[in-house]
Protein backbone atom coordinates (compact mmCIF):
# COMPACT_ATOMS: atom_id res chain seq x y z
CA UNK A 1 0.00 0.00 0.00
CA UNK A 2 1.09 3.53 -0.73
CA UNK A 3 1.40 5.42 2.37
CA UNK A 4 2.19 9.25 0.73
CA UNK A 5 -1.50 9.35 -1.08
CA UNK A 6 -4.21 6.84 -1.80
CA UNK A 7 -5.78 6.25 -5.19
CA UNK A 8 -9.57 6.40 -5.45
CA UNK A 9 -11.73 4.28 -7.86
CA UNK A 10 -11.55 6.89 -10.63
CA UNK A 11 -7.89 7.01 -10.47
CA UNK A 12 -7.41 10.48 -9.37
CA UNK A 13 -4.95 10.23 -6.97
CA UNK A 14 -6.32 11.50 -2.85
CA UNK A 15 -4.84 13.45 -0.56
CA UNK A 16 -3.25 11.39 2.52
CA UNK A 17 -5.58 10.87 4.84
CA UNK A 18 -5.16 11.53 8.04
CA UNK A 19 -7.50 10.55 11.33
CA UNK A 20 -7.12 12.45 14.82
CA UNK A 21 -8.51 10.65 17.38
CA UNK A 22 -9.41 13.03 19.79
CA UNK A 23 -8.79 15.89 17.35
CA UNK A 24 -11.16 18.13 19.39
CA UNK A 25 -9.23 17.65 22.37
CA UNK A 26 -6.48 19.65 24.08
CA UNK A 27 -3.50 18.87 22.07
CA UNK A 28 -5.97 17.03 19.48
CA UNK A 29 -6.72 20.83 18.58
CA UNK A 30 -3.42 22.31 18.07
CA UNK A 31 -2.68 19.36 16.19
CA UNK A 32 -5.65 19.51 13.57
CA UNK A 33 -5.33 23.06 13.39
CA UNK A 34 -2.07 22.82 12.43
CA UNK A 35 -2.37 19.97 9.66
CA UNK A 36 -5.62 21.74 8.30
CA UNK A 37 -3.23 23.78 6.64
CA UNK A 38 -1.34 21.58 4.29
CA UNK A 39 -2.64 20.65 0.68
CA UNK A 40 -1.71 16.97 0.83
CA UNK A 41 -3.41 15.92 3.84
CA UNK A 42 -7.16 15.16 4.26
CA UNK A 43 -8.24 15.22 7.39
CA UNK A 44 -10.40 13.69 9.73
CA UNK A 45 -11.48 14.77 13.62
CA UNK A 46 -12.36 11.93 15.29
CA UNK A 47 -13.93 11.62 18.87
CA UNK A 48 -17.04 9.47 20.34
CA UNK A 49 -18.55 12.78 20.12
CA UNK A 50 -19.62 13.56 16.42
CA UNK A 51 -21.44 17.11 16.66
CA UNK A 52 -18.37 18.27 18.93
CA UNK A 53 -15.98 16.80 15.88
CA UNK A 54 -18.07 18.10 13.12
CA UNK A 55 -18.12 21.61 15.00
CA UNK A 56 -14.92 22.10 15.58
CA UNK A 57 -13.76 20.62 11.65
CA UNK A 58 -16.22 23.62 10.45
CA UNK A 59 -14.23 26.29 12.85
CA UNK A 60 -10.81 25.77 10.89
CA UNK A 61 -12.29 26.59 7.81
CA UNK A 62 -10.73 23.87 5.36
CA UNK A 63 -12.49 22.14 3.09
CA UNK A 64 -9.63 19.05 3.46
CA UNK A 65 -11.24 18.77 7.30
CA UNK A 66 -14.38 16.57 8.70
CA UNK A 67 -15.48 15.69 11.98
CA UNK A 68 -16.44 12.22 12.43
CA UNK A 69 -17.64 10.15 15.34
CA UNK A 70 -15.74 7.21 16.01
CA UNK A 71 -14.42 5.30 19.26
CA UNK A 72 -10.72 4.04 19.35
CA UNK A 73 -11.93 1.14 21.63
CA UNK A 74 -14.55 -0.24 18.93
CA UNK A 75 -14.14 -4.16 17.95
CA UNK A 76 -14.74 -2.50 14.20
CA UNK A 77 -12.14 -0.21 14.54
CA UNK A 78 -9.89 -1.72 11.63
CA UNK A 79 -12.31 -2.06 9.12
CA UNK A 80 -13.16 1.92 10.04
CA UNK A 81 -10.01 2.48 9.31
CA UNK A 82 -10.46 1.01 5.93
CA UNK A 83 -13.50 2.21 5.01
CA UNK A 84 -12.38 5.61 5.46
CA UNK A 85 -8.71 5.06 3.53
CA UNK A 86 -7.20 6.43 5.92
CA UNK A 87 -2.93 6.05 5.22
CA UNK A 88 -2.16 7.80 9.40
CA UNK A 89 -3.88 7.64 12.65
CA UNK A 90 -2.75 9.72 14.84
CA UNK A 91 -4.10 8.68 18.72
CA UNK A 92 -4.62 11.40 21.16
CA UNK A 93 -7.26 9.81 23.41
CA UNK A 94 -5.69 8.62 26.53
CA UNK A 95 -4.58 8.53 29.39
CA UNK A 96 -2.25 5.59 28.27
CA UNK A 97 -1.57 4.03 31.35
CA UNK A 98 -2.85 1.05 31.81
CA UNK A 99 -4.26 0.99 27.85
CA UNK A 100 -3.47 -2.07 25.69
CA UNK A 101 -2.27 -1.72 22.05
CA UNK A 102 -6.05 -2.16 20.41
CA UNK A 103 -5.86 0.68 18.53
CA UNK A 104 -2.30 0.09 17.05
CA UNK A 105 -3.33 -3.40 16.08
CA UNK A 106 -6.21 -2.22 14.81
CA UNK A 107 -3.73 0.06 12.23
CA UNK A 108 -1.29 -2.60 11.58
CA UNK A 109 -4.32 -5.08 10.58
CA UNK A 110 -5.96 -1.78 8.30
CA UNK A 111 -2.64 -1.28 6.91
CA UNK A 112 -2.36 2.52 8.36
CA UNK A 113 0.68 4.04 9.99
CA UNK A 114 -0.10 4.71 13.93
CA UNK A 115 1.82 7.75 15.75
CA UNK A 116 0.61 8.49 19.63
CA UNK A 117 1.18 11.04 22.33
CA UNK A 118 1.20 8.39 25.08
CA UNK A 119 3.51 9.36 27.89
CA UNK A 120 3.10 6.30 29.72
CA UNK A 121 6.43 4.66 30.35
CA UNK A 122 5.70 0.91 30.02
CA UNK A 123 3.34 1.63 26.88
CA UNK A 124 5.65 3.39 24.76
CA UNK A 125 8.63 1.33 26.28
CA UNK A 126 6.72 -1.94 24.82
CA UNK A 127 5.22 -0.43 21.50
CA UNK A 128 8.44 -2.76 20.01
CA UNK A 129 6.48 -5.51 20.66
CA UNK A 130 4.69 -5.25 17.36
CA UNK A 131 7.67 -4.44 15.60
CA UNK A 132 7.19 -7.73 13.16
CA UNK A 133 4.10 -7.14 12.77
CA UNK A 134 4.03 -3.66 11.63
CA UNK A 135 6.87 -4.04 9.16
CA UNK A 136 5.28 -7.20 7.46
CA UNK A 137 2.15 -4.59 7.16
CA UNK A 138 4.41 -1.73 6.01
CA UNK A 139 3.75 0.61 8.22
CA UNK A 140 5.20 2.71 10.90
CA UNK A 141 3.97 2.18 14.45
CA UNK A 142 5.03 4.62 16.84
CA UNK A 143 4.98 5.58 20.86
CA UNK A 144 5.72 8.72 22.40
CA UNK A 145 5.62 11.00 19.56
CA UNK A 146 5.13 14.26 21.73
CA UNK A 147 7.77 15.95 24.51
CA UNK A 148 8.76 12.82 26.20
CA UNK A 149 10.51 10.56 24.64
CA UNK A 150 10.33 12.32 20.93
CA UNK A 151 11.62 16.05 22.11
CA UNK A 152 13.64 15.25 24.77
CA UNK A 153 15.54 12.60 23.08
CA UNK A 154 16.10 14.48 19.65
CA UNK A 155 17.75 17.14 22.61
CA UNK A 156 20.14 14.92 23.78
CA UNK A 157 21.27 13.47 20.21
CA UNK A 158 21.43 16.81 19.20
CA UNK A 159 23.81 17.87 22.04
CA UNK A 160 25.22 14.18 21.79
CA UNK A 161 28.19 14.32 19.27
CA UNK A 162 30.48 16.85 21.72
CA UNK A 163 30.72 13.63 23.82
CA UNK A 164 33.07 10.89 24.12
CA UNK A 165 31.58 9.23 26.96
CA UNK A 166 27.64 10.02 28.93
CA UNK A 167 27.25 9.58 31.66
CA UNK A 168 24.22 11.43 33.29
CA UNK A 169 21.05 12.72 31.93
CA UNK A 170 18.86 15.47 33.86
CA UNK A 171 16.24 16.90 32.29
CA UNK A 172 12.23 18.17 32.79
CA UNK A 173 9.58 20.82 32.05
CA UNK A 174 8.19 23.35 33.68
CA UNK A 175 4.46 24.00 32.53
CA UNK A 176 2.97 27.45 32.37
CA UNK A 177 -0.82 27.68 33.45
CA UNK A 178 -2.68 26.28 30.99
CA UNK A 179 -4.91 24.29 32.12
CA UNK A 180 -4.38 20.58 29.96
CA UNK A 181 -6.89 18.03 29.42
CA UNK A 182 -8.82 15.48 30.93
CA UNK A 183 -6.56 12.58 30.14
CA UNK A 184 -3.00 14.72 30.52
CA UNK A 185 -4.05 15.12 33.85
CA UNK A 186 -5.75 11.73 34.49
CA UNK A 187 -2.12 10.12 33.44
CA UNK A 188 -0.39 12.27 35.59
CA UNK A 189 -2.05 12.13 38.47
CA UNK A 190 -2.54 8.69 38.29
CA UNK A 191 1.48 8.34 39.35
CA UNK A 192 1.76 11.47 41.93
CA UNK A 193 2.97 9.60 45.25
CA UNK A 194 3.66 6.52 43.68
CA UNK A 195 6.86 4.41 43.33
CA UNK A 196 9.13 4.89 40.37
CA UNK A 197 12.45 2.98 39.58
CA UNK A 198 14.77 5.22 38.37
CA UNK A 199 18.71 4.75 37.18
CA UNK A 200 20.50 6.78 39.39
CA UNK A 201 24.14 6.70 39.31
CA UNK A 202 24.53 3.16 37.71
CA UNK A 203 21.74 1.42 40.83
CA UNK A 204 18.04 1.24 39.98
CA UNK A 205 16.15 3.42 42.83
CA UNK A 206 12.92 4.15 44.16
CA UNK A 207 11.36 7.44 44.04
CA UNK A 208 7.75 9.01 44.36
CA UNK A 209 5.71 10.49 41.74
CA UNK A 210 5.41 14.42 42.15
CA UNK A 211 7.83 13.89 45.15
CA UNK A 212 11.58 15.09 45.40
CA UNK A 213 10.20 18.65 45.98
CA UNK A 214 13.20 21.11 44.94
CA UNK A 215 13.87 24.19 42.32
CA UNK A 216 15.10 24.67 39.49
CA UNK A 217 16.62 27.85 38.32
CA UNK A 218 15.46 28.21 34.56
CA UNK A 219 16.83 30.95 32.61
CA UNK A 220 15.15 34.47 32.57
CA UNK A 221 12.27 34.99 32.78
CA UNK A 222 11.02 31.50 33.72
CA UNK A 223 13.61 31.64 36.58
CA UNK A 224 13.11 29.62 39.71
CA UNK A 225 10.40 26.52 39.76
CA UNK A 226 9.76 23.82 41.67
CA UNK A 227 9.96 20.81 40.35
CA UNK A 228 8.94 17.14 41.10
CA UNK A 229 9.68 13.46 40.56
CA UNK A 230 7.49 11.87 37.08
CA UNK A 231 7.29 8.73 35.62
CA UNK A 232 7.78 9.05 31.91
CA UNK A 233 8.87 6.66 29.31
CA UNK A 234 12.68 8.19 29.28
CA UNK A 235 13.59 6.55 32.50
CA UNK A 236 13.41 3.28 30.66
CA UNK A 237 14.38 3.40 27.21
CA UNK A 238 17.41 6.25 27.88
CA UNK A 239 19.29 3.91 29.79
CA UNK A 240 18.58 1.79 26.74
CA UNK A 241 19.16 4.15 24.16
CA UNK A 242 22.22 6.23 25.26
CA UNK A 243 24.88 3.17 26.43
CA UNK A 244 27.17 3.81 29.46
CA UNK A 245 24.55 6.85 30.70
CA UNK A 246 24.67 6.39 34.88
CA UNK A 247 21.96 8.69 35.66
CA UNK A 248 18.44 9.47 34.11
CA UNK A 249 16.47 11.98 36.47
CA UNK A 250 13.35 13.59 34.77
CA UNK A 251 11.41 16.23 36.86
CA UNK A 252 8.58 18.26 35.95
CA UNK A 253 6.09 21.07 37.49
CA UNK A 254 3.18 23.42 36.83
CA UNK A 255 4.31 27.10 36.76
CA UNK A 256 1.94 28.16 39.75
CA UNK A 257 3.42 27.39 42.82
CA UNK A 258 0.07 26.83 44.81
CA UNK A 259 -1.25 24.51 42.51
CA UNK A 260 2.79 22.38 42.16
CA UNK A 261 2.76 22.48 45.82
CA UNK A 262 -0.62 21.27 46.91
CA UNK A 263 -0.04 18.42 44.18
CA UNK A 264 2.96 17.75 46.26
CA UNK A 265 1.42 17.95 49.78
CA UNK A 266 -1.75 15.48 48.35
CA UNK A 267 0.98 13.20 46.67
CA UNK A 268 3.15 12.75 49.89
CA UNK A 269 -0.68 11.33 51.05
CA UNK A 270 -0.83 8.88 48.32
CA UNK A 271 2.47 7.57 49.57
CA UNK A 272 1.62 7.71 53.26
CA UNK A 273 -1.46 5.44 52.26
CA UNK A 274 -3.77 7.63 53.46
CA UNK A 275 -5.55 8.12 49.96
CA UNK A 276 -5.45 5.92 47.18
CA UNK A 277 -5.22 7.81 44.20
CA UNK A 278 -5.12 11.43 42.85
CA UNK A 279 -6.45 10.51 39.68
CA UNK A 280 -10.61 10.77 40.58
CA UNK A 281 -9.65 14.15 41.79
CA UNK A 282 -8.36 15.36 38.05
CA UNK A 283 -11.65 17.16 37.16
CA UNK A 284 -11.23 18.97 40.92
CA UNK A 285 -7.79 19.55 39.52
CA UNK A 286 -8.63 21.02 36.11
CA UNK A 287 -11.64 23.55 37.88
CA UNK A 288 -8.76 25.04 40.30
CA UNK A 289 -6.52 25.22 37.91
CA UNK A 290 -8.57 26.82 35.45
CA UNK A 291 -9.73 29.48 38.28
CA UNK A 292 -5.53 29.83 39.11
CA UNK A 293 -5.07 30.65 35.26
CA UNK A 294 -4.98 34.51 35.08
CA UNK A 295 -2.37 34.66 38.30
CA UNK A 296 -0.41 31.83 36.59
CA UNK A 297 2.71 32.34 34.19
CA UNK A 298 2.93 32.22 30.60
CA UNK A 299 6.25 31.31 30.17
CA UNK A 300 7.17 27.35 30.28
CA UNK A 301 10.42 25.58 29.80
CA UNK A 302 12.00 22.28 28.89
CA UNK A 303 15.37 21.63 30.21
CA UNK A 304 18.26 19.06 29.45
CA UNK A 305 21.37 19.06 31.05
CA UNK A 306 23.85 16.21 30.10
CA UNK A 307 27.41 15.40 31.71
CA UNK A 308 30.22 13.40 30.58
CA UNK A 309 33.50 13.40 28.90
CA UNK A 310 34.77 15.58 26.03
CA UNK A 311 36.85 14.47 23.15
CA UNK A 312 40.04 15.16 24.97
CA UNK A 313 38.88 12.69 27.73
CA UNK A 314 37.52 15.65 30.01
CA UNK A 315 34.73 16.62 32.19
CA UNK A 316 32.10 17.87 30.16
CA UNK A 317 28.88 19.39 30.64
CA UNK A 318 26.29 20.38 28.40
CA UNK A 319 22.71 22.87 29.82
CA UNK A 320 19.86 23.28 26.93
CA UNK A 321 16.50 25.20 27.95
CA UNK A 322 13.81 26.18 25.66
CA UNK A 323 11.78 28.68 26.78
CA UNK A 324 8.14 29.55 25.68
CA UNK A 325 6.63 32.63 25.73
CA UNK A 326 2.80 33.88 25.32
CA UNK A 327 1.26 30.90 26.55
CA UNK A 328 2.88 28.97 23.38
CA UNK A 329 4.37 26.28 25.74
CA UNK A 330 0.81 23.70 25.52
CA UNK A 331 1.62 23.31 22.22
CA UNK A 332 5.25 22.28 22.63
CA UNK A 333 4.18 18.46 22.84
CA UNK A 334 2.15 18.25 19.36
CA UNK A 335 4.96 18.98 17.58
CA UNK A 336 6.31 15.33 16.90
CA UNK A 337 2.95 13.98 15.65
CA UNK A 338 2.46 17.05 13.44
CA UNK A 339 6.34 16.49 11.81
CA UNK A 340 5.87 13.01 11.77
CA UNK A 341 2.49 13.29 9.77
CA UNK A 342 3.55 15.73 7.08
CA UNK A 343 6.91 13.42 6.39
CA UNK A 344 4.65 10.43 6.36
CA UNK A 345 1.95 12.45 3.52
CA UNK A 346 5.28 13.81 1.82
CA UNK A 347 6.71 10.40 1.37
CA UNK A 348 9.43 11.38 3.54
CA UNK A 349 9.74 8.81 6.18
CA UNK A 350 10.90 5.15 4.72
CA UNK A 351 10.95 3.52 7.78
CA UNK A 352 8.66 0.64 8.93
CA UNK A 353 8.21 -0.94 12.35
CA UNK A 354 7.17 -0.44 15.68
CA UNK A 355 9.13 1.81 17.88
CA UNK A 356 9.09 4.24 20.89
CA UNK A 357 9.08 7.75 19.33
CA UNK A 358 13.24 8.26 19.13
CA UNK A 359 15.32 8.59 16.75
CA UNK A 360 12.63 9.80 14.39
CA UNK A 361 13.23 13.03 14.30
CA UNK A 362 15.74 15.84 14.57
CA UNK A 363 15.22 18.61 16.93
CA UNK A 364 15.51 20.94 13.80
CA UNK A 365 12.45 19.19 12.47
CA UNK A 366 10.81 18.44 15.64
CA UNK A 367 11.23 22.46 15.81
CA UNK A 368 10.18 23.39 12.47
CA UNK A 369 6.92 22.16 12.94
CA UNK A 370 6.80 24.73 15.94
CA UNK A 371 8.74 27.53 14.18
CA UNK A 372 4.83 30.02 14.43
CA UNK A 373 5.34 29.62 17.74
CA UNK A 374 7.06 32.11 20.36
CA UNK A 375 10.35 29.81 21.62
CA UNK A 376 14.10 30.29 22.15
CA UNK A 377 16.59 28.41 22.58
CA UNK A 378 19.20 29.02 25.31
CA UNK A 379 22.25 26.70 25.76
CA UNK A 380 24.83 27.01 28.68
N1 LIG B 1 4.29 12.21 25.83
C1 LIG B 1 4.17 13.49 26.25
O1 LIG B 1 5.15 14.21 26.42
C2 LIG B 1 2.82 14.03 26.51
C3 LIG B 1 2.68 15.35 26.93
C4 LIG B 1 1.41 15.83 27.17
C5 LIG B 1 0.29 15.01 26.97
N2 LIG B 1 0.46 13.74 26.53
C6 LIG B 1 -0.68 12.85 26.30
O2 LIG B 1 -1.59 13.44 25.43
C7 LIG B 1 -2.85 12.80 25.62
C8 LIG B 1 -3.98 13.75 25.24
O3 LIG B 1 -4.05 14.77 26.19
P1 LIG B 1 -5.12 15.93 26.10
O4 LIG B 1 -4.69 16.94 27.12
O5 LIG B 1 -5.28 16.36 24.69
O6 LIG B 1 -6.44 15.16 26.58
P2 LIG B 1 -7.98 15.49 26.32
O7 LIG B 1 -8.17 16.97 26.14
O8 LIG B 1 -8.72 14.83 27.41
O9 LIG B 1 -8.28 14.81 24.93
C9 LIG B 1 -8.56 13.45 24.78
C10 LIG B 1 -9.53 13.30 23.63
O10 LIG B 1 -9.73 11.93 23.35
C11 LIG B 1 -11.12 11.69 23.11
N3 LIG B 1 -11.40 10.32 23.50
C12 LIG B 1 -11.30 9.77 24.71
N4 LIG B 1 -11.61 8.47 24.67
C13 LIG B 1 -11.92 8.19 23.38
C14 LIG B 1 -12.31 7.02 22.70
N5 LIG B 1 -12.48 5.84 23.33
N6 LIG B 1 -12.51 7.09 21.36
C15 LIG B 1 -12.34 8.25 20.71
N7 LIG B 1 -11.98 9.39 21.30
C16 LIG B 1 -11.77 9.36 22.62
C17 LIG B 1 -11.84 12.72 23.97
O11 LIG B 1 -13.11 13.06 23.42
P3 LIG B 1 -14.45 12.25 23.78
O12 LIG B 1 -14.35 11.91 25.26
O13 LIG B 1 -15.56 13.21 23.47
O14 LIG B 1 -14.47 11.04 22.91
C18 LIG B 1 -10.90 13.92 23.88
O15 LIG B 1 -11.24 14.70 22.77
C19 LIG B 1 -2.85 12.39 27.09
O16 LIG B 1 -3.20 11.03 27.22
C20 LIG B 1 -1.43 12.60 27.57
O17 LIG B 1 -0.93 11.47 28.20
C21 LIG B 1 1.71 13.26 26.32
Amino acid sequence: MQHTASESQSGKTLPHCILVIGGYGNFGQLICKALAQDANIRLLIGGRDGTRASAFAASLGSAQACGITINAQAADLAVQLQARHVDTLIQTAGPFQGQNYTVAEACITARCNYIDLADARSFVAGIGGLDARARAAGVLVTSGASSVPALTSAIVDHLLPEFSALFEIRHGISAGGHTPGLATMLGVLGYCGKPILRLENGTWVKIYGWQDLHRHRYAPPVCGRWLGSCDVPDLEIFPQRYAGVQSVVFHAGVGNPVSHLATWALAGLVRMGLIKSLAPLAPLFMSVNRWLEPVSPVVSAVHVELRGLNHDGKAHSKSWQLVAFDNHGPQIPCGAAIALARKLADGKMPLKGATPCVGLLTLEEYLAALAHLNLTQVMM
